[in-house]
């Protein structure tokens, strides 16, 4: 029966990990995978988290199946976080919230339910954007398009090339952003940005589907949710896929939800009974211990205020990161400008080498990184980045 299936390379981005561990090379630099190391290298359970955990385990006194749409009270906790506490789609009952395992698990929910309510849908997604949002999305059978977002030369975002592509866009589409801290290339929109791709969502009746999975991690709690709340605020319907591996650390644990905007509440609960039933078919309800943990640090005012500040402190120091490499480099490579590094946010930015350099990247100096050059900020460490900087310098020496 499976002699048709070949044996698959590794996933491009959590396939370096394998490659990264079994490098003996003692320099050896992790700048593949999305997760947040401390000063210390080490991924932390947050503070926060830690006591969540310990009152979870005096508290609780099941482990029977949750509801379907998963740990009680964490929902509530989604939607004050991903939309406020005041947010009108809230109080107007528009928001059908599931937990879901994971980013990835809410991302996939999403496009079943596109694919039941319209058949091979289309979704636009940036170019570029990330790897495997096109098999999370493609392999439930929705049709994939790609507008222009990135501009490689220059290293920004090129707004204008996208509203281009958007406003070809038709009514019923899809269009994939993300909420911020963009993954691959770092580059979000602003306020103003987010203004203009609504109105012009409201005019063209394309539906927002939105990742948000670094929430915290750009400007704020706040900043980065800009763009979903104004969406929902002024949209029919709008798709948030929420993903607490990051700005909870719970990457294993697999938490995340999805939220589903409707065009009113009677919209809203048939979508809620769709979600529940195509879940149902996938892995019946999600996993609860993540979601609890993020519903007992909200509920809670001294946890919320102590996740908070941690937060506050691996957005501070992957800032840091990105001034103190773009100084290095400005030592290293002094005829290049990679001041874009330190006005991109969150984890992700590219640093502009061609895949044979970032081949040379890993054979000559075990730095790992994915084949387009995205690395993973909140993988370096201060004491590594000299280190890096002259690696970099040398693989594109040729061309300078
Ligand atoms: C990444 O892009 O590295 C992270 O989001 C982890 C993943 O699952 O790919």
């Amino acid at each position: 029966m499976f002699e048709p299936l070949p044996k698959l390379p590794n996933d491009p981005i959590l396939g370096l990990s394998i490659a990264f561990r079994d490098d003996p090379n003692p320099d050896k630099v992790d700048l593949g995978v999305g997760v947040y190391r401390d000063a210390s290298g080490v991924t932390p359970v947050m503070a926060a988290v830690r006591e969540a955990e310990i009152q979870l385990q005096i508290n609780e006194t099941t482990k029977a199946y949750t509801p379907p749409a998963g740990y009680p009270g964490a929902n509530e906790a989604v939607q004050a976080l991903a939309f406020g506490e005041e947010h009108p789609a809230r109080q107007q009952q528009r928001i059908a919230t599931v937990q879901t395992p994971g980013g990835c698990g809410a991302l996939r929910l999403a496009a079943e339910v596109i694919q039941r309510a319209k058949h091979g849908a289309r979704v636009w997604v940036s170019t570029p954007t990330w790897a495997n949002h096109v098999p999370l999305l493609g392999s439930a059978g929705l049709e994939l398009k790609e507008y222009p977002y990135y501009d490689f030369e220059r290293h920004t975002l090129d707004f204008d090339a996208m509203m281009a592509a958007l406003n070809q866009v038709p009514a019923g589409d899809l269009v994939l952003l993300h909420a911020s801290c963009h993954n691959p290339c770092g580059a979000d929109l602003s306020p103003e940005q987010w203004r203009r791709v609504t109105e012009l969502a409201a005019e063209r009746g394309f539906v927002p589907l939105i990742d948000m999975a670094y929430q915290g991690f750009g400007e704020g709690l706040e900043e980065d949710a800009y763009g979903p709340r104004l969406m929902a605020e002024q949209l029919p319907e709008v798709i948030l896929a929420v993903s607490f591996s990051k700005n909870f650390g719970l990457y294993r644990e697999r938490a995340g939800a999805l939220a589903i905007v409707g065009a009113d509440a009677a919209q809203t609960e048939a979508i809620q009974s769709q979600l529940l039933s195509v879940a149902r078919g996938l892995y019946s309800m999600p996993p609860a211990h993540g979601s609890a943990l993020v519903a007992g640090i909200w509920q809670s005012e001294e946890l919320r205020g102590r996740w908070r500040d941690e937060l506050a402190q691996m957005r501070e120091r992957i800032q840091a990161l990105r001034q103190a490499l773009v100084e290095s480099l400005g030592r290293a490579v002094p005829g290049r400008d990679f001041g874009f590094i330190a006005r991109e946010r969150g984890m992700f930015s590219f640093l502009g080498l061609s895949e044979a350099e970032v081949a040379r990247m890993k054979a000559d100096y075990s730095i790992y990184m994915t084949d387009n050059s995205r690395i993973n900020v909140a993988g370096l460490n201060l004491d590594k980045i000299d280190y890096l900087s002259a690696a970099i310098a040398e693989v594109i020496k040729g061309r300078v």
